[in-house]
């Protein structure tokens, strides 16, 4: 069989779609929870290579703390993507997986090449976290609701609070509080924007 040939072969399952499990979750909350579940995923693995890209990148008189640092949370980024795509398989649904769809589902992809000073790296990392902790949330509350609580559990008690943890770790090495809000992340397809302390989301 030629490349060609399996390019052109028909595909198991749409992207977008869910298949029949035997969860017995309605087809609507797999749904909800399946698109929830790939943004937060394409933000792990943006994440990810985030880590490594500082674990490389970093300078300066903390460099090997930092080197090691960066990469322990890169290797736990690749635990909870994991994670968050067995989930969505779970589910019945098609989870993300290559580099161009996480650069079309999440900012955090969109990062400059060049290296940046240790103390944009630091807060490049928290402002990242701080984006996705605020989706994440608002994400497992919606799941929580719909009666999902797989979803919400996974989560929260994973993604959210390793985020948490790693926040504090990187955050701990920055000289000044004043950490630009990066900006965030459009909408999912039919949720309303993410909420902070029950309040409306600013834009
Ligand atoms: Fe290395």
């Amino acid at each position: 069989m030629t490349l060609d040939a399996i390019y052109d072969a028909p595909l198991t399952q749409e992207f977008g779609t869910v298949k029949p499990v035997f969860l017995d979750l309605s087809t609507d909350v797999r749904q909800r929870s399946v698109t929830a579940l790939n943004r937060l995923l394409a933000h792990a693995m943006a994440m990810r290579d985030l880590y490594k890209k500082a674990h490389w990148q970093i300078s300066g008189p903390s460099f090997y703390a930092l080197h090691l640092l960066f990469d322990k949370h890169y290797q736990e980024q690749l635990a909870l993507i994991d994670q968050l795509a067995e989930r969505v398989q779970t589910l019945g649904g098609v989870a993300l997986a290559l580099a161009q769809d996480v650069v079309d589902e999440s900012r955090i992809a969109h990062a400059p090449r060049g290296r940046e000073a240790p103390e944009q790296q630091l807060q490049r990392l928290v402002g990242c976290h701080a984006l996705v902790l605020r989706e994440a949330r608002a994400l497992a509350r919606r799941a929580d609701e719909a009666g999902d609580d797989g979803t919400a559990d996974l989560i929260i008690g994973s993604l959210v609070r390793t985020y948490e943890l790693q926040s504090w770790f990187v955050g701990e090495h920055l000289t000044t509080f004043d950490v630009p809000a990066l900006q965030r992340n459009a909408p999912i397809a039919g949720e309303a924007p993410a909420r902070e302390n029950g309040q409306p989301a600013a834009h």
